[in-house]
């Protein structure tokens, strides 16, 4: 848990990475800050608004794929197994992986530590025979496994395409620390977006509604509240675009006239037009996320789709130490 700490007669109970990550992201050029800080309660709950959205497919095709293949996904992955799900938010797609595979205990990980409670003791009562063991965490950070499950054979469960927020480094990065840190025998399950037409992108990420948008300026809020910002909120706006070279929508803020303001009393400055890089978001053809996920050192051996191919749900072992050549 983090203690207050006092600052100049103040109470802060800013979490020292947000601030680190959110000083150090205004500071350097091009702007950018990690799109975990989202995720506040406000920002979660948002989100659970943006996979409502009609625009917003990922959430409901990947949904589909697992109600419509549970019995597939279930011969592949066998019972017993410790499901360890990362980034689970709000859980919505977990029971029907549960439902299909009979497992042993569920260990969901999320920075979001209230939304994270709320929704494992909603998971309980669902699983009354199920052993739930929560962890607040940033799963991009080791944790360790509660004792009773780490002798069990796991299976990680990384759905909604967040390995998408990663640049390919650092999800191969990412990727490798979980087959470590799930040990031999594990599998993964993992959910990623596929390439597809650009409008359809844009617009999954740049709603009528304006909801993802609110979802994006929610983090120039929480700055303010967290960290003592005096970010005129109004003077931005939410911006959506693909870049193609990359593979990627990028979400930015955009300041819409010369802006001055200070976050825990440092100033700081933006020009009409430049903008904070809030998040990636790459799409992955067939191929490009098979390889990606050998160089994690997780060898890929099912894969479900929806009929258009919008959406992937890949099944993976982890490789033994070393593969030749
Ligand atoms: C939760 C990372 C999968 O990238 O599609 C949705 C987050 N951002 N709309 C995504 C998000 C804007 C989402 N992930």
């Amino acid at each position: 848990m983090l203690k207050p700490e006092i600052e100049d007669g103040q109470a802060s109970l800013a979490d020292p990475s947000f601030r680190a990550d959110v000083l150090n992201g205004f500071a350097m050029r091009p702007r950018a800050i990690p799109a975990r800080w989202f995720y506040d309660r406000r920002g979660s709950e948002l989100f659970e608004q943006i996979t409502d959205l009609a625009e917003y497919y990922p959430t409901r095709i990947e949904a589909g794929i697992l109600r419509d293949n549970g019995p597939a996904i279930a011969d592949c992955i066998g019972a017993g197994r410790a499901v360890v799900e990362f980034g689970s938010g709000s859980s919505a797609k977990t029971p029907l992986l549960l439902r299909a595979i009979d497992p042993a205990a569920y260990v969901p990980i999320d920075i979001s530590g209230d939304f994270l409670r709320e929704s494992s003791a909603a998971l309980s009562s669902a699983f009354p025979g199920l052993p739930v063991h929560p962890i607040e965490a940033d799963f991009m950070h080791p944790i360790a496994l509660p004792a009773g499950v780490a002798d069990l054979p796991k299976l990680g469960f990384f759905p909604g395409s967040t390995i998408g927020n990663m640049i390919p480094a650092s999800a191969v990065d990412l990727l490798r620390a979980m087959r470590k840190w799930l040990d031999t025998g594990a599998m993964l399950l993992i959910g990623m977006d596929r390439l597809k037409d650009e409008d359809v992108l844009v617009r999954a990420y740049d709603d009528a509604q304006g909801v993802t948008a609110a979802f994006n300026l929610n983090l120039l809020e929480r700055i303010n509240r967290e960290l003592d910002g005096t970010i005129p909120v109004e003077a931005f706006r939410h911006r959506a675009i693909w870049n193609d070279m990359r593979s990627r929508i990028e979400m930015h803020l955009e300041a819409q006239r010369d802006i001055d303001f200070t976050i825990e009393g440092r100033p700081f400055a933006m020009a009409a037009g430049e903008t904070v890089h809030t998040e990636n978001s790459h799409k992955y053809g067939p191929r490009d996320a098979r390889i990606l996920l050998r160089a994690g050192g997780w060898t890929p051996i099912a894969e479900w789709t929806d009929a258009d191919d919008r959406f992937a749900l890949i099944l993976a072992e982890a490789q033994a130490p070393r593969t030749a050549p």
